[in-house]
């Protein structure tokens, strides 16, 4: 990488405690790809405050108060709990976009209506631009539904007026019956539909990082060519492998990733060291040129 070459930054840490030192306005385009849940057993401590001469807080016209622990509380993630998990965040995104930036929000087929009634809430109806059923077609079939094989991707346009969309990036697909529309547009190929056929990242392919839900790159490179200029600046606060950053930083646009988990920092320095990333809040043990050792589900 030479100096015109695009920066990528990858933080280590929670990220809406990272997100939250951004500058407003500073993103051309945010992708994530969360988490289901958070993931964790949910812990909160309750206390109360007493009045005591001796107390560690000061209060009300500088009175003392000693807080007293009253217990603990553990539950598993639940469904409102996530919502609540996104919610700030997806606030965030929004004051992080730049005022024609779009945001992408990638999810499955059970929680995408909860979480567009939230981003309708957040971004406004009039910003939901599409959702972006991506279709693949691999593993097991169930034998008493249909099979569930696609993911829901909805973009939101902070701006419904004027938003980058580079029409002319689109990368063409074949006609299903190239006979029936003549030699010349059968070999330009058509602008796929709101609907994207494409396999899943192939558990022998060369893409494989061994990171759990790495998504694949055809389907992040459509979305980074053609919502976003070549040098805008590209966001992913659920970074995993670094997808994005690949992406981004290949197609000359530069990228910040941010991650709290230790594993995918792992997996990024080694994917994204042709890139010269500069981790913050993590230190990159010596680079391995390719990552051999399969991942394990993140917390
Ligand atoms: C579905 S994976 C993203 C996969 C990614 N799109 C890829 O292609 O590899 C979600 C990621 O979010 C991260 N994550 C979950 N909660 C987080 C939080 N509060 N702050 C930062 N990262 C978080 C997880 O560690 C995980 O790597």
């Amino acid at each position: 990488m030479n100096d015109s070459s695009p920066s990528l930054d990858v933080h280590f840490g929670d990220n809406l405690e990272v997100i939250r030192t951004f500058p407003d306005a500073t993103f051309d385009l945010i992708y994530i790809d969360p988490p289901f849940n958070t993931g964790k057993t949910q812990a909160r401590t309750q206390i109360q405050t007493v009045r005591d001469e001796d107390g560690d807080r000061i209060g009300f016209k500088g009175q003392r108060y000693r807080t007293v622990r009253i217990g603990t509380k553990a539950y598993a993630d639940s469904f409102t709990d996530y919502l609540a998990f996104l919610e700030p965040r997806l606030e965030e995104a929004r004051r992080l976009l730049k005022p024609h930036g779009s945001f992408f929000f990638h999810i499955d087929f059970r929680e995408v209506h909860y979480c567009k009634v939230l981003l309708d809430a957040i971004f406004g109806r009039d910003s939901f631009i599409n959702e972006i059923i991506w279709a693949y077609d691999y593993g097991a079939r169930a034998t008493k539904r249909w099979s569930p094989k696609h993911d829901n991707i909805l973009w939101y346009a902070k701006d419904p007026e004027n938003y980058t969309y580079r029409y002319d990036d689109i990368d063409r697909i074949p006609y299903m019956a190239p006979g029936l529309v003549g030699p010349e547009k059968a070999e330009r190929g058509k602008t796929p539909t709101d609907t994207w056929w494409n396999t899943i990242v192939s558990p022998n392919g060369k893409e494989k990082t061994g990171y759990p839900t790495q998504k694949p790159l055809a389907i992040i490179n459509r979305i980074i060519r053609v919502h976003s200029n070549p040098r805008d600046r590209v966001l992913d606060f659920f970074a995993g492998s670094g997808t994005i950053g690949e992406s981004a930083v290949r197609l000359n646009r530069h990228a910040v990733l941010v991650d709290s988990n230790p594993e995918a920092m792992r997996v990024m320095a080694s994917r994204l060291a042709f890139a010269k990333p500069t981790f913050r809040g993590y230190q990159p043990e010596a680079v391995e040129t390719e990552t051999t050792a399969d991942v394990g589900l993140f917390a």
